[in-house]
């Protein structure tokens, strides 16, 4: 994983010597909405709306624009009805992708008509980091006043490669945010396919970390635990069966004890977490996967 480069962290330094800087984010009450905050004059932040008074409140602020970062597919049909426009842009835990980064400048660039809120699910985590990205291009935010956000967004420290996004991030040409075609209003989500193949690549790191005696508590605990909980509000799982789901509820349930193992530095019960993991992932995999038509 790449250090921070010096130079950037230099203007880092250089940027919170003089942090005197307009646009202070202020937390605001919404309906229906959590972690609500008005971060710049043009751009909000806070958790998926929830009903028709989120989203009205939402109008009423002046919001032109809504931008979800979830996976979970957003809920067009009441946006529209309170004159509000969707673009789905998903990113994952581990990090804004940089093809991502123009898509963000896009939305964020000036002059853009009325006002644009960003969320995830809970407005913690990726929310605020896709709205630093933004202020980055956009208000000229540096990687310290981006890190700063992020902290009073609540966005955990566990999340380390959306901390990285902000503070190695790279600017964008005009030819780039030229390049990016139109913005989906509903992204072609990652399906069950690619949920395995990210808990796969977890779970590949985590027995390595168990081989090398839990000396270091990887991330990957916090990331396979997200991925678990990505699966449950998957359409696919919502199709499946109760014995599925409840395979799934058990593999959640060791990884979250995996998770709280390594934060307690428990080894022992990091293997029995681990090993309880490895058989739930058999256990599903012989009823559902492998019986498959
Ligand atoms: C609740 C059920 C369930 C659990 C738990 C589960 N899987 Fe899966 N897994 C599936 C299903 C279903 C598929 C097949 C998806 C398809 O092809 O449509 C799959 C596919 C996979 C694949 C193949 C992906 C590909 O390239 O096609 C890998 C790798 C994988 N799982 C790894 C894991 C690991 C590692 C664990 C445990 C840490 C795990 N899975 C836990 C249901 C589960």
């Amino acid at each position: 994983m790449p250090d921070i480069q010096p130079a950037i962290f230099a203007a880092s330094v250089l940027a919170s010597l003089f942090c005197l800087e307009a646009n202070a984010s202020e937390p605001v009450q919404l309906p229906g909405i959590a972690n609500a905050f008005r971060v710049t004059d043009r751009i909000l932040s806070g958790s998926q709306p929830g009903g028709d008074a989120a989203f009205r409140a939402l109008a009423d602020l002046g919001v032109k624009t809504i931008v979800s970062v979830d996976g979970a597919k957003p809920d067009l049909e009441t946006a529209r009805r309170f004159g509000l426009r969707y673009i789905h842009l998903p990113i994952g835990y581990d990090g804004v992708p940089q093809a991502r980064v123009p898509e963000l400048a896009k939305v964020a660039q000036k002059p853009a008509e009325g006002l644009i809120f960003v969320h995830c699910h809970h407005g913690k985590h990726r929310g605020p980091t896709a709205v630093a990205i933004m202020c980055e291009i956009a208000e000229g935010w540096s990687p310290a006043k981006a890190e700063e956000w992020l902290r009073k967004a609540g966005t955990g420290t566990e999340y380390a490669g959306l901390y990285r996004s902000v503070l190695e991030f790279k600017p964008v040409t005009k030819e780039q945010i030229a390049a990016v075609g139109p913005l989906p209003e509903i992204a072609k989500t990652p399906g069950i396919v690619d949920a395995m193949i990210a808990i796969d690549e977890h779970f590949d790191l985590l027995k390595e970390a168990q081989r090398a005696g839990w000396q270091s508590a990887p991330g990957d605990a916090t990331l396979l635990l997200e991925q678990y909980r990505e699966i449950a509000r998957l359409e696919d799982t919502a199709k499946r069966n109760d014995s599925y789901r409840a395979l799934l509820a058990k593999g959640t349930e060791a990884a979250t004890q995996l998770a709280e193992a390594l934060r307690t530095h428990s080894a022992d019960k990091a293997d029995a977490a681990i090993k309880e993991l490895r058989e739930n992932c058999a256990a599903c995999h012989k009823e559902h996967r492998n019986q498959r038509k």
